[in-house]
């Protein structure tokens, strides 16, 4: 106990009986909420308590604050942090942590966790601030973890009369962390309990293990907010924003929220399996979690990572390999293989062991489907980085992977069949039997061993047997009549971009709608072409859907040439742009989407962007083209005659090559299709 604490806890026995609380106010940082400015100055060095839970006697000067609110009753009270070097003092957080505390005003007041000690004084600002001249009623203490729980005994201080909403469990672990009477202060819950605030009723949901055995979480069924606890949180300060949706969660936090979720809380995947079966049982409007975004968009999307991680399901088919390295001869083994698989189409990510923090391993440990250790022998052991990786790996309940090893030794090679014995025990993972065995260095001969590998982690990716069945993945045409994919409807589309002064457009043909709420979109795109790689660097494109009076001069301009070697809008005429700053086709056009990309997949000749519309307008109300009018009404037909040789004809432009066999890898001279979209004449 220090002496703070003994001061006040003495004061508090002579005054026994008296249903006020009190502070010392002869140190600068109990000054957060003070009665005027003149016993602010008074008190310095002082020792003087005044009673501060009679909220008619106060006359505050607010103290500046941070506050969000989130709902009419609902308002962020937390901080951030980007001083911290080590979350729980073995995560970097290079992008900062918040801490998220929630205050509810109804009737009652309601305060949901509090704040780790590094930012107490900004969390005492900000909950002095969103409460006004009201008092504290009850504070729901979800989670004992220091980072949340620090401030539990000053706000009991500050609030005589504030009740602490907890399980049996929490209580347990109040009285170990704190030093002040808890259990007079207890309110005890248990799963299904409800707490009535006046407008609002809150419903305990208990949640062992995720994280920690006393977290529960709190359902408002009022306004259908689950208050998440360390479920569905993220690293990362919130850096103005409060939304997920105001930020491009996908692009610049998912990393870190998989990185937050693997390693604080991916041990326990059953755990969070059994709260993701109950709280698939609550309409839930709006996550609020400890730490990252409140969540109030693409909910769903959140949680199917969720129901992916917790249940150790890959995120992705392709190879992550780690390795350690002393001297550079293990990591070129490495290279050589990761080499190996990306000639086979094969996904690939490499780390060294020995620079890349363990918890950005771990977290890609989780994405991927094949997991490649490669490390060399040190005191007869693995080499230390390596072996601490492993460790921490099993550790987080790492399974159902598929996993290869490498091992170096200069005399005594032993990593491989000690890394091995790591795996061995954890849950349905599957070890390639072979082990490849370096002495010192890789040598010519040993080039067939890293085939044999490559080939046994082919063998094991579905992905792979598509790409075997022609040179460049395209598949035998006796198996796929090519001629049938004509026959789905499409329609088409100008999809423009911009990228700093650079305006682009080319003509695409496969843009569908997959949800209203969000309104979101998918949009195939050739990888070869200009507007895909300016799109995957923007995130962002516009859409102008073409009418059935589109001439072909059009689809010939946008499709049949490269951004790459002109500008198309040089000579356009106008200069049309949506609110996102990128052309529009003013003509031939019935409707402008502007959209912002979310998710890209990688379909081999195409990628597929996911994205949110957040522009839509109508400007005709003309028929759209669709694939099959363009080919019939608008495009040249070309001249086959009975003097033409056989040949293939490319359906998007017309060209025709000449030829008895159709090459895998052809790419039409006049629009870059390839192979897929020539049929036979
Ligand atoms: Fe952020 Fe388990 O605490």
């Amino acid at each position: 106990m220090h002496l703070t604490s003994k001061l006040l806890e003495s004061a508090r026995l002579r005054l026994k009986g008296r249903d006020i609380g009190f502070r010392w106010e002869g140190r600068r940082e109990f000054y957060h909420e003070r009665d005027s400015p003149g016993n602010a100055r008074a008190g310095t060095g002082a020792f003087r308590l005044k009673p501060i839970d009679s909220p008619s006697k106060r006359h505050y000067n607010y103290p500046m604050h941070c506050t969000k609110k989130i709902t009419e009753d609902l308002t962020w009270v937390g901080a951030n942090d980007r001083r911290l070097a080590m979350f729980e003092g073995v995560y970097s957080v290079p992008y900062g942590v918040s801490y998220n505390s929630y205050l509810l005003t109804d009737d009652k007041t309601v305060l949901f966790d509090t704040v780790d000690k590094a930012v107490q004084e900004r969390f005492f600002e900000n909950l002095t601030q969103a409460l006004g001249n009201r008092t504290l009623d009850y504070l729901i203490v979800q989670h004992m973890e220091p980072d949340h729980s620090a401030a539990v005994q000053e706000l009991a201080t500050r609030y005589p009369k504030m009740q602490i909403v907890c399980n049996e469990k929490t209580r347990t672990m109040l009285n170990q962390f704190f030093n002040f009477d808890a259990d007079s202060r207890v309110m005890l819950v248990k799963e299904g309990d409800t707490l009535n605030t006046g407008k609002h009723t809150l419903n305990f949901i208990m949640a062992p293990m995720v994280h920690w055995p006393e977290v529960m979480l709190t359902y408002d069924s009022t306004d259908k907010i689950l208050f998440s606890a360390d479920a569905f949180g993220s690293f990362g300060a919130l850096n103005g924003a409060l939304f997920a949706d105001e930020v491009d969660f996908a692009k610049d936090y998912m990393d870190e929220a998989r990185r937050y979720y693997t390693n604080i809380v991916g041990k326990y995947g059953t755990q969070v399996q059994t709260l993701l079966k109950k709280a698939s049982g609550i309409e839930i409007e709006m996550l609020c979690p400890l730490h990252g975004f409140v969540w109030r968009r693409n909910i769903q999307d959140f949680v199917a990572k969720y129901a992916l991680w917790s249940s150790y399901t890959p995120e992705e088919h392709g190879v992550m390999i780690a390795y350690a390295s002393i001297y550079g001869n293990t990591e070129n083994a490495a290279e050589i293989l990761a080499c190996q698989l990306r000639d086979k189409g094969i996904k690939t990510v490499m780390f060294d062991v020995s620079v890349t923090p363990a918890s950005e391993i771990i977290a890609a440990a989780f994405r991927w489907s094949h997991l490649v250790f490669a490390s060399a022998t040190y005191n007869a052991g693995i080499f230390v980085t390596m072996e601490s990786l492993i460790s921490d790996l099993v550790a987080h309940n790492i399974q159902n992977r598929t996993v290869a090893l490498i091992e170096n030794g200069s005399w005594a090679p032993m990593s491989g069949g000690l890394m091995r014995g790591k795996f061995e025990k954890c849950k349905d993972i599957n070890i390639l039997e072979n082990t490849l065995r370096i002495k010192s260095s890789m040598k010519a001969e040993q080039l067939a061993d890293i085939s044999a590998m490559a080939d046994a982690v082919a063998a094991t990716l579905p992905s792979t047997q598509a790409n075997n069945a022609g040179p460049s993945g395209v598949p035998d045409e006796q198996q796929i009549d090519l001629n049938t994919m004509t026959k789905l409807s499409y329609g088409l589309f100008v999809l423009t971009a911009r990228e700093g002064d650079k305006d682009n457009g080319c003509i695409i043909d496969t843009v569908i709608q997959v949800g209203d709420s969000p309104v979101r979109i998918t949009a195939g795109v050739r990888k070869i072409n200009l507007t895909n790689d300016m799109i995957h660097r923007t995130g962002e494109f516009n859409l102008s859907i073409l009418t059935e009076g589109a001439p072909f001069r059009v689809f010939e301009h946008f499709g049949l040439q490269s951004g790459k070697n002109l500008d198309k809008f040089a000579d356009a005429g106008y200069e049309n742009r949506a609110a996102n700053g990128i052309r529009y086709l003013p003509e031939h056009t019935n409707g402008v989407i502007s959209a912002k990309v979310i998710h890209s997949f990688d379909c081999g000749s195409h990628t597929l962007f996911v994205a949110d519309v957040v522009q839509a307008c109508s400007i005709s109300e003309e028929r759209s083209v669709t694939y099959r009018y363009y080919s019939e009404h608008i495009k040249p037909q070309p001249t086959v005659t009975k003097d033409s040789k056989p040949g293939f004809m490319c359906r998007i432009c017309g060209y025709i090559h000449e030829s008895d066999t159709l090459p895998a890898d052809i790419i039409c001279p006049l629009c870059n299709h390839g192979a897929a979209d020539f049929v036979a004449i």
